[in-house]
């Protein structure tokens, strides 16, 4: 977390953001109005039921799919209005993810899945490997880097999609529901790990969670409701 006493860095902004799924038969509006404000350097969690909208927020917000309606600013750069370069600029760049299904390709080294995305920026073979290395051991994997994620426990599938995530160095990491098929102590170590992370390099999270337990040790929790997201003080997340 950023000293108090500075002032703070937005990094990323949604801004009435509107989605509407519509199809020839139905009309289906999942965001009416959503806008958050996130700073450097925090960790900010997103509850709600399921189907409120979070993945479809999470999605928008980091790229991968664009409003009905609406803005994401970048560092003051509105990213769905700068051409699709930049976008994929900034999805492979500057935003990380993770998935609730980890997405670990099957055929491929846990080191292998790790390097994935620096290649994809056109990160050479070496430089990509060194990152994810020093990654995969950061997230206590360092015995781990030749298996395939068929040979890993849930708990180090979610790890080498965290490393993942976090290879190109993005200022934002999005994370979607990630412990969610995760038992409670590989759970507590992942979220020990992302606070971890967020001290060492102030890495800026934004997780979705079903777990209150969770949302409580984050630094702000909004609840996606009714389209909208709203702040909810932690006192009374039970
Ligand atoms: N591509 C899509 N086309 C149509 N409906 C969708 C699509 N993606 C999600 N939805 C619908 O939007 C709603 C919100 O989905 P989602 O964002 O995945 O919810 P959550 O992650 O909160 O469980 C759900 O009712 C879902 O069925
Ligand atoms: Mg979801």
């Amino acid at each position: 977390m950023n000293d108090s006493s500075a002032p703070r860095e937005t990094l990323i902004e949604a801004l009435d953001v509107q989605k509407i799924f519509a199809s020839k038969s139905e009309r289906l509006q999942v965001l009416s109005g959503t806008s958050l404000r996130v700073y450097a350097g925090e960790i900010i969690g997103i509850v709600g039921s399921s189907g409120a909208g979070k993945s479809t927020f999470l999605h928008i917000l980091g790229g991968l799919d664009h409003p009905t309606s609406g803005k994401v600013l970048f560092r003051g750069k509105d990213v769905f209005a700068q051409g699709d370069g930049f976008l994929e600029m900034f999805r492979n760049r500057h935003v990380g993810f993770v998935f609730q299904a980890f997405n670990l390709m099957n055929d491929f080294t846990a080191l292998e899945n790790a390097m994935f995305p620096a290649l994809i920026g056109g990160m050479d073979r070496k430089t990509a490997r060194e990152k994810a290395e020093r990654l995969l051991c950061e997230v206590g994997l360092k015995d781990r880097l030749r298996h395939r994620p068929g040979e890993l426990s849930g708990g180090e599938g979610q790890r080498v999609a965290l490393a993942r995530g976090l290879v190109n160095q993005p200022d934002l990491l999005l994370a979607d529901e990630p412990t969610g098929n995760l038992d409670a102590h590989s759970s507590d170590a992942l979220m020990q790990l992302i606070r971890n992370l967020n001290k060492q390099f102030n890495q800026t999270f934004v997780i979705v969670t079903h777990s209150q337990k969770i949302a409580r040790k984050l630094d702000r929790v909004f609840q996606l409701h009714d389209g909208k997201l709203d702040p909810i003080a932690k006192e009374v997340i039970i």
